[in-house]
């Protein structure tokens, strides 16, 4: 089941994102985020009007997405960036699928027009790159060694979803940008 997160998910949710600081490179983080970071984190999306949802399988906690502003200049207004974790043991179970469908959809909803991944490349992101590839993400750039963790270089994967492939004026204001990104 695929729900808004609330303020009482935060605990799960800066548990799982600290596991994979410290031990995956889908985060270019290096130290975990506290708890209050995280819920600034969060309040910082919902401000703008982003969603963050939470998944559970039989009521358990299974994971999370949520979508930050692509870039903080304001022309920029009409595009997400999406993340999202799942936790390992609920992983290759169609979770992250029902996670990106539902932030595809919201973007949608909100009027915006593309949504970014930016994907550490490594040999564990195949699962990532996979995941964004089957929801109609197409590859569109790379960074090569733009990232270093564990001790080597990491490159990112660039992939990107136009919600209206044709091009035309939005019709929605878009992302509220003013006073840039905390
Ligand atoms: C990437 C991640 C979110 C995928 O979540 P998941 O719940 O395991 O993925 P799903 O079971 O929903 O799989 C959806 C699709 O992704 C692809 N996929 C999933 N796991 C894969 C793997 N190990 N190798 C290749 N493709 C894979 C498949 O296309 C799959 O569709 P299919 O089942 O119809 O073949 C999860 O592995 C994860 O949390 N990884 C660590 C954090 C991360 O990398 N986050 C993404 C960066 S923001």
């Amino acid at each position: 089941m695929i729900r808004e997160a609330t303020p009482d998910d935060l605990p799960a949710i800066t548990a799982l994102y600290g596991r994979e600081v410290l031990t995956g490179t889908a985060t270019f983080e290096l130290e975990p985020p506290s708890l209050a970071e995280m819920t600034d984190r969060f309040e910082a999306v919902r401000a703008r009007g982003l969603p963050w949802f939470v998944a559970e399988i039989d009521g358990a906690f299974a994971g999370y997405a949520y979508a930050s502003p692509f870039r903080p200049r304001p022309a920029y207004r009409y595009g997400v960036e999406g993340s999202i974790y799942v936790e390992e043991t609920a992983r290759g179970h169609g979770v992250g699928r029902a996670l990106l469908a539902a932030l595809i959809d919201r973007a949608r909803a909100l009027g915006l027009r593309h949504i970014i991944g930016a994907i550490s490349d490594s040999a564990t992101s195949q699962a990532s790159i996979g995941l964004h590839e089957r929801l109609g993400f197409s590859r569109v750039g790379r960074y090569h060694q733009v990232g270093w963790k564990f001790d080597r270089w990491l490159d990112v994967q660039l992939m990107q979803l136009d919600l209206d492939p044709t091009g035309v004026p939005p019709k929605a204001p878009g992302i509220d940008l003013t006073g840039g990104l905390a």
